[in-house]
């Protein structure tokens, strides 16, 4: 079943500016589904337009349609949204700098009943056993890992059924970031929670993701199983940086290189 079906999206901001331009996606129930694409591809604007974040922005959806969990969704205020299960974790760590570790967390979990915070909050440390020993520290004063492991965490007191994380490994170490993914998966199998995973970092999320989509200019332009991805030429190439040299193209460009040439041969 897919617990997230978009459909055909569109959505313009400051009523002229269109940012996606008919984008389709599904992201099955249980699965970890990863959306690629170069900076300014719409990656983020896709999952506000999910998480009802838009309109803060200027932002609006003009035209598609949002399923989540067979049910319509898009004009709701994020925070039914949240009530329903969805969670996004913002792109740059937005965490309360001036609030300790622990009171980060209790953000997290403000639509939960107060009994389950404990047992929430223990999980949380069970998966991030750094939180643990910083609890009582600022959160300002975390390393930048340190600090999107919280931002992952206060999600996680959330319960949500869908996680939409925004490029989780900006600015971070290789090994950290391997780290935190490896975190992120066990999450999803342990407590069943879907991943929405948006990433510039094609190798390292198609490394955990059951299904990627590749999109360019606020469009889809390919998607497969995580590791058909990986091996694919054209993926190789553009995207984790494996080629032949030259000047760099966008898959778009090649695509329609080759149709031509498909014709004139
Ligand atoms: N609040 C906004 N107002 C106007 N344009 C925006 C806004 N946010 C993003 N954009 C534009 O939309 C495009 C896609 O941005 P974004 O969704 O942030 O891409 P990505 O997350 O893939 O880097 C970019 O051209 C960006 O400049
Ligand atoms: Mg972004």
């Amino acid at each position: 079943m897919n617990l997230l079906e978009v459909r055909n999206l569109e959505v313009v901001y400051n009523d002229v500016v269109l940012v996606l331009k008919g984008l389709s996606l599904k992201v099955p129930e249980g699965g970890i589904t990863a959306l690629l694409g170069a900076n300014g591809a719409g990656k983020s604007t896709t999952l506000k337009a999910i998480s009802g974040l838009l309109a803060g922005e200027n932002g609006k959806v003009t035209s598609g349609e949002l399923v989540y969990a067979g049910e319509t969704v898009g004009r709701g205020s994020p925070e039914k949204l949240v009530r329903k299960g969805v969670f996004q974790v913002m792109e740059g760590r937005r965490i309360f700098e001036d609030l300790g570790v622990e009171e980060n967390l209790r953000c997290g979990a403000y639509t939960r009943p107060r009994k389950e915070f404990a047992p929430n909050l223990e999980k949380v440390y069970d998966y991030f056993p750094r939180l643990k020993e910083r609890r009582t520290q600022l959160a300002g004063y975390l390393s930048g890992g340190e600090q999107q492991m919280l931002a992952i965490g206060r999600a996680m007191m959330a319960r949500p059924r869908l996680l939409l994380l925004d490029e989780p490994s900006l600015g971070l170490a290789p090994l950290l970031v391997e780290e935190i993914f490896e975190i992120v998966k066990r999450f999803n199998r342990e407590e069943g929670v879907t991943v929405l995973l948006v990433e510039q970092n094609a190798r390292m999320a198609l490394s955990i993701a059951d299904y990627g989509y590749i999109m360019e200019n606020g469009r889809i332009v390919m998607d497969g199983p995580g590791p058909e991805l990986l091996n694919n030429a054209d993926v190789q190439e553009f995207y984790l940086g494996i080629s032949n040299g030259g000047e760099k193209r966008s898959y778009r460009d090649v695509k329609h290189y080759r149709r031509r040439k498909r014709w004139l041969g």
